[in-house]
This record gives C-alpha cells, structure tokens and sequence, in this order.
C-alpha cells in the first residue's frame, strides 16, 4: 500500500466512524420514542466466567437496553468457540456459566431470548446461501479475520476463522435483529452482514418482489469506559488479570491487592500518566464510589494501599446482589436448561421462518 493510499484509508475509516457515532446517537434517540421498532442481538462466545470488563462493557448495557423495552436477543455462540480453538473444553459447565451470568446481571428471560448456535439448525444453514455471496479476497481482508489470525501467532488458519464473520451475519440476519450494540472493533461484521442482506436481496429479491427478505441491521456503539486489567494491561482471561462477576469478596479483595498501582503516595486521576491508578479509581466510581476525581481527593496521601481498600469495599458492594443471585442459580441447572431451551425453541421459530422466505426467495421450496 502506498502512503497515499495509507492515508486515505484512515481517513475513510474516521469518517466512516464518524458516522456510525453519529447513527448510534440517533438510534439512541429513536430507542426512547418507539422501542418497540427494535430488536438487539448481542453474545459472546463461551470460553469462560464473565468479568467486571464484560459487565460494565456489555452486560449491563445489554439489561438497560431491555429495560428500555427493546426486545433483546443473547446467542451463547457455541459454534464460534471452534472457530479459534482446538478444544472446546468444558463446554457444557461454560455454556450453563453464561447463562448464569447473564440472568444474575438482570437478563429478564420472560422478555428476553438466550439461545445457542448449536441448537438452532436454520440458523447455521443460512451459512451456504451467505458464503456464496462474499468473495474469498474479502474474507482475507477482513481487519477482524486478520487480527485473530495475528492472535494465533502463525498457527494455520482454519475454513471456519476465515469465514466465522458470514456466520455471524447468519447470526444477525436470522433473528431479524436491527441493531447490534457492539464496540468500535466490531463494526466490520456488521457490515459484512449489512453487505449480504444487500446481495440476498439483489440476486434473489426478484422473487419476491422488492420485498427484502433481511432486515439491514445497524451498531449502536457503546460508549462505556474500557477497563484495564489488574496488571494494566487488556482485561482477559487468559492474562489472569480480571475480576470475575462470580468471584468471592476475599477473592476479589485478593485480586485487587495484587494489582499494579505505581510509587506516588497521592493519588490523582491521570489516566494518560498513571493508567493503572486511574483503571482502579475509574472501577470504583464505575461501583458507585462517586467520580474519580473525587475519590482521587478522598484518598489524598492515603497511597495504593487505601485506593485498594476503596476500591474492594465499592467492588463487593455493588456486585453482591448479583453475585448472591448467580449462586442461587449455578446451584439450579434444571432452572438454567430450562431457560435455554426455551430460548432456543423461540430461535428455531424465528430461524425457520427465515430460511423458508430464503427458500422461497431462491425458488428453492418444492
Ligand atoms: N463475536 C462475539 C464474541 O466474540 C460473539 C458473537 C457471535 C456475536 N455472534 C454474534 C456478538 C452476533 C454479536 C452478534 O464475543
């Protein structure tokens, strides 16, 4: 690539972004005048417990979003955990794992749907139409595709990372979801999924008579704060640096002991000079201890010590509701099958409802 070209891809790229803020805005808006126009998909990959970073990124933007009444959908994306991974290991303990999580954050099941790729048929069979509409060059441009290949570190690319995005516009466009909160990284599967609703309709809408089979699903970016892990580095399991929604208050008071703080005595809020100081002082206001600055004042010359302690005593105050309620509710797995299988009747529903107008669309209901 030259630079001219480098330069102009990134000015597409801030414009573009741009936009999608701009649209998130709006939908935002739209969202308290007529929620019932909406329908979320949200999920994640079930790879182990949720942490502070996923319910403060996602999870309880996800349960305002319901509260909100916007119909919300959770995919537990089972199938995308072999995407990236040899193993899937212990899958079933992780999928029941998530769907505590979820209930015990505030994921109201009698208005929400969670469910499993791997329970719903039609929805991975839309996987045949869709790949036949993006082009192989494409999916190896894919910035998402490239970075988890990076993320690999050389290991050989499977048929199914490469084209894990077309399944997760399967994902999208099965259920008729129209908005997709997802953060800035996420954007290029939406529109990928956005570009294949696109060629469905002009290959094959003809049959149908400019009626659109697909929705043209949109993100909502979220602007929540992004939380540094433990040791100052991105909060991910694999790092060890989290703090788990089911962990105990002695395992969090632990965890949060052991984090990375620096040498000065006065605390300030300075996320640009003191990134780790200010990821705990952020996490305590984010528990309701009030603004970072703020507590910065509080502690004055109290020192990481005290920081600590606020900032354990905030954490274990603000999650032991939920984390009382995800006891309860690892304790009863019959509760949480339950809840999954009827999340997963109400997909099958809606997924083959979709594949029949495809086939319809295609000429391919004899
Ligand atoms: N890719 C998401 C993750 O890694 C999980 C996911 C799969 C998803 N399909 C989706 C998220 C559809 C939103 C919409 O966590």
């Amino acid at each position: 690539m030259t630079r001219s070209e480098d330069a102009l891809e990134t000015a597409t790229s801030d414009a573009s972004l741009a936009r999608s803020k701009a649209r998130s805005a709006e939908i935002d808006l739209a969202i308290d005048q007529a929620p019932s126009r909406f329908r979320i998909l949200t999920g994640d990959r079930p790879t182990g417990h949720l942490h502070l970073g996923h319910y403060f990124g996602t999870l309880r933007n996800r349960v305002l979003l319901q509260n909100r009444g916007v119909e919300t959908w959770v995919l537990v994306a089972d199938y995308q955990v072999i995407t990236d991974r040899d193993g899937v290991g212990p899958i079933r303990e992780r999928v029941l794992g998530l769907v505590a999580d979820y209930l015990a954050a505030g994921i109201d099941p009698e208005r929400s749907t969670i469910f499993n790729h791997s329970a719903v048929p039609a929805l991975n069979q839309l996987m045949l139409p869709f790949l036949s509409l993006v082009t192989e060059s494409e999916l190896h441009r894919n910035p998402t595709v490239k970075a988890e290949l990076e993320a690999t570190e050389g290991r050989a690319m499977t048929g199914l990372m490469l084209t894990y995005p077309v399944h997760q516009a399967a994902d999208i466009l099965f259920c008729k979801a129209n908005i997709v909160p997802v953060g800035q990284d996420q954007l290029p599967h939406l529109e990928q999924a956005r570009l294949i609703a696109q060629r469905f309709d002009k290959r094959y809408g003809r049959a149908v008579e400019d009626h659109p089979v697909f929705r043209r699903p949109e993100a909502l970016l979220s602007r929540a704060p992004m939380l540094l892990g433990l040791d100052g580095e991105k909060m991910s399991k694999s790092r060890r640096n989290t703090i788990e929604l089911r962990m105990s208050a002695d395992e969090t008071a632990k965890a949060l002991r052991k984090a990375k703080t620096d040498s000065d005595r006065v605390i300030t809020y300075d996320p640009a000079a003191r990134p780790e100081v200010a990821n705990l002082l952020t996490l305590a206001s984010l528990c309701g201890a009030g603004a970072p600055e703020e507590i910065a004042e509080r502690i004055g010359d109290g020192g990481a010590g005290m920081l600590k302690r606020i900032t354990t005593e905030a954490v274990n105050e603000f999650f032991a509701p939920i984390r009382a309620r995800r006891a309860d509710l690892a304790a009863d797995e019959d509760y949480l099958l339950h809840v999954l299988h009827a999340g997963n009747e109400r997909a099958n529903a809606v997924a083959n409802e979709t594949l029949a107008a495809v086939r319809a669309a295609m000429g391919m209901d004899y």
